[in-house]
């Protein structure tokens, strides 16, 4: 692949809350030429990132608090965002104020969601460093907690002012989360975008990493422009999710849980049911093969059924499920929620 990607940048395109993502090496520690940090700043971070990348936020804003909590999923709590708010508000911090998040996803919804209710809403800006969160959550605007064991259900649809992606970041995060946030650009390619998808096939991940990262956030900037609040394309993005959040509740790794499949992982097994082409099927195993994805987990299949009916998306006997006939094509099918026993490889 030729384009160049150093010091990309797209566009959102939302109207009034269109918004600029910048992909540059280096650039966290040139944010101040990107954003106005002439004001009071709470950089949110957690435990596991390194704390430096928080400090180069820090160093350009003109007085700057850096709120850091637990690293792991349990800090998307209603108890973490009332912390994090109260050091907010002790900080001084008034509705021209501002919440830069530096961090994977987790920080990237929690800190999102807190500047979405702070005062009714001060401005926001995405410094992702995971894979994960610079292919996938630091755009789109959905920002969330959990509550207990049900994720993502207190939240809002909070637009960042700006998304900054620094692959230097990179250089620091664990191979297994590397290649977990990848499964979200293999997701892309299978969609939408086969070009991105051979070069997982063919390609090296990591001396291609921008230009993965930069295809997986066109394909994402296009569906959220079609659908911001998900009422129709963007549910394409829930490709692999509908089976993955299932097998995440049961195999997952969270709370007391240490040992597990993360999210993308997850994901990667739960795409494998729907794609309907059995070539495809078998050049995407062998892609995960090839990366240290996960082929097949052992889970407990009716345990996972059993999940995916309790899933919020499968209320009223049908459930609609994205499914990919060939490479780069979707369509979206709604089924009985029985049908999904077939899917898993269960008896009727
Ligand atoms: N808002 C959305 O649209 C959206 C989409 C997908 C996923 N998500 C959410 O994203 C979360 C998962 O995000 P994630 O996979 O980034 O996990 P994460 O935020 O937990 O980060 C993974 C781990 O890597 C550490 N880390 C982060 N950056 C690092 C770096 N540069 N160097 C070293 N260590 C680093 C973190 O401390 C953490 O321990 C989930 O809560 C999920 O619900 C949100
Ligand atoms: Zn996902």
């Amino acid at each position: 692949m030729s384009e160049a990607t150093f010091g990309s940048k797209l566009t959102m395109n939302l109207g009034p809350r269109s918004y600029d993502i910048t992909l540059r090496r280096g650039a966290l520690q040139n944010l101040y030429q990107l954003a106005d940090l002439n004001r009071r700043v709470a950089v949110v971070t957690d435990s596991g990132v390194p704390p430096v990348y928080a400090r180069q936020v820090a160093d350009q804003c003109r007085e700057a608090v850096i709120i850091t909590v637990p690293q792991g999923e349990g800090s998307k709590c209603l108890r973490t965002l009332e912390s994090v708010l109260q050091q907010m508000l002790a900080f001084g911090m008034g509705r021209g104020d501002l919440v830069v998040a530096v961090g994977g996803g987790v920080v990237g919804d929690l800190a999102g969601f807190a500047a979405a209710v702070y005062m009714r809403g001060i401005d926001f800006i995405n410094c992702p460093t995971t894979t994960l969160s610079m292919i996938d959550s630091s755009i789109g605007g959905k920002t969330a907690v959990d509550l207990g064991d049900t994720k993502n259900v207190v939240g809002a649809f909070w637009q960042p002012r700006v998304v900054v992606v620094d692959a230097d970041t990179l250089s620091t995060l664990p191979r297994r989360h590397y290649i977990n946030g990848l499964a979200e650009a293999i997701k892309a390619g299978l969609l939408a975008d086969p070009e991105l998808f051979e070069l997982f096939e063919t390609g090296d991940v990591d001396a291609d990493i921008d230009q993965i990262i930069y295809r997986s956030l066109q394909f994402k900037k296009g569906i959220v422009e079609a659908d911001e609040t998900e009422h129709g394309a963007r549910r394409a993005l829930n490709f692999g999710h509908t089976i993955g959040h299932g097998i995440e509740a049961v195999k997952g790794i969270k709370g007391r849980r240490k040992v597990g499949l993360y999210h993308g992982e997850c994901v990667a097994l739960g795409m494998l049911p729907m794609i309907e082409s059995n070539s495809l099927r078998r050049r995407t195993r062998a892609v995960y093969r090839r990366l240290g994805l996960p082929v097949r987990a052992g889970f407990d299949k009716e345990k996972v059924y059993a999940e995916m009916l309790h899933d919020k998306k499968a209320q009223g006997g049908r459930i609609t499920v994205i499914k990919v006939p060939g490479l780069g094509c979707w369509r979206a099918d709604t089924i009985p929620v029985e049908s999904l026993r077939s899917l898993l490889g269960l008896e009727g």
